[in-house]
């Protein structure tokens, strides 16, 4: 992906492109003009190139990004601006203007994650292309949230809060768990919540970061939401319906609905994986369905 990502690079430019992006199409999703991670979620690789701007637009479609490599850049969401480094996951909800760029050296690399083919199949995408740049960049950061927001009042409502999950706080949570059990099919693991609602962080979307302690080796069930997988770190395996599907750093991976899986590390270290999911989706729709495995594996 992060070869053909830099060809691309040199091929078209990012404000030519809007969005400089390799989406991910899995073989075994429907029939569509829409590449699809699943039947529900699209994952690409975003890049954008120092000194780069993706300009400014909204869509109905929510984003997530998960940043793979690289620091300097940045995301405006609705005018708030938050800087980008390798391991932070950041949203921008569906309607939000949303422009990226890149003050650093070296590539910027993240997966983005949308319900694309969810706002697709309730026939309710919208975009727009011009207005967004009017906005002013404030910095935005976590932490601001969590000491709550100052509001100038004469400007009016403000936008609601940009949210960030920095790297450093998804490694302090598990120093903290280390000694925990876990959860039996995915190790430590911890869900990115959004704090102004005590939910999911996002309507659609869900997202998660597990940690595999060296020579875990869970326990097979499946679910009717499905996930798509990014390898930050470690190495390890997924059966996904009886298939063994090695990965390492850098690697992408989808569990379609209903399909059984487990995982394994299989490195020296832990391994550490980041994933979105559809269940907040699937969960409004009272269709949220989980079974252990049936042990089909012996
Ligand atoms: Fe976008
Ligand atoms: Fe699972």
């Amino acid at each position: 992906v992060r070869q053909f990502l830099l060809r691309a690079g040199e091929m078209i430019s990012a404000e030519e492109a809007d969005r400089r992006v390799l989406a991910m199409k899995n073989p075994g999703t429907l029939e569509t003009e829409t590449a699809r991670a699943t039947d529900t979620l699209w994952a690409a690789v975003q890049l954008v190139m120092p000194g780069e701007v993706a300009p400014p637009h909204r869509h109905s479609p929510g984003a997530l990004r998960l940043i793979v490599e690289g620091g300097g850049g940045y995301t405006v969401v609705n005018g708030s601006r938050v800087e980008m480094h390798a391991g932070d996951f950041l949203i921008t909800p569906g309607g939000t203007w949303h422009e990226h760029g890149h003050d650093g050296s070296g590539p910027m690399l993240w997966l983005d994650g949308l319900d694309l083919p969810i706002v697709q199949s309730l026939h309710a995408v919208f975009a727009d292309f011009d207005g967004g740049a009017d906005l002013e960049a404030v910095p935005s950061r976590a932490s601001a949230l969590r000491a709550g927001t100052l509001a100038p009042v004469w400007r009016g409502a403000p936008q609601a809060p940009t949210l960030v999950w920095p790297i450093e706080d998804v490694e302090a949570a598990f120093a903290d768990l280390a000694q925990e059990e876990g959860s039996p099919y995915d190790d430590l693991v911890v869900e990115y919540r959004d704090p102004t609602t005590n939910g999911a962080a996002m309507t659609t979307m869900g997202a998660q970061m597990q940690l595999l302690r060296a020579g875990a080796e869970l326990e097979s069930h499946r679910h009717t939401h499905s996930v798509v997988y990014h390898v930050v770190r470690g190495e390890g395996a997924s059966n996904l319906g009886g298939e063994e599907f090695p990965w390492r750093q850098g690697d992408t991976f989808a569990i379609p609905s209903w399909v059984e899986h487990r995982h394994a590390s299989t490195g020296d270290g832990d391994a550490l994986l980041f994933s979105f999911n559809d269940k907040p989706a699937i969960e409004l729709l009272k269709l949220d369905f989980e079974r252990p495995g049936k042990d089909l594996y012996g």
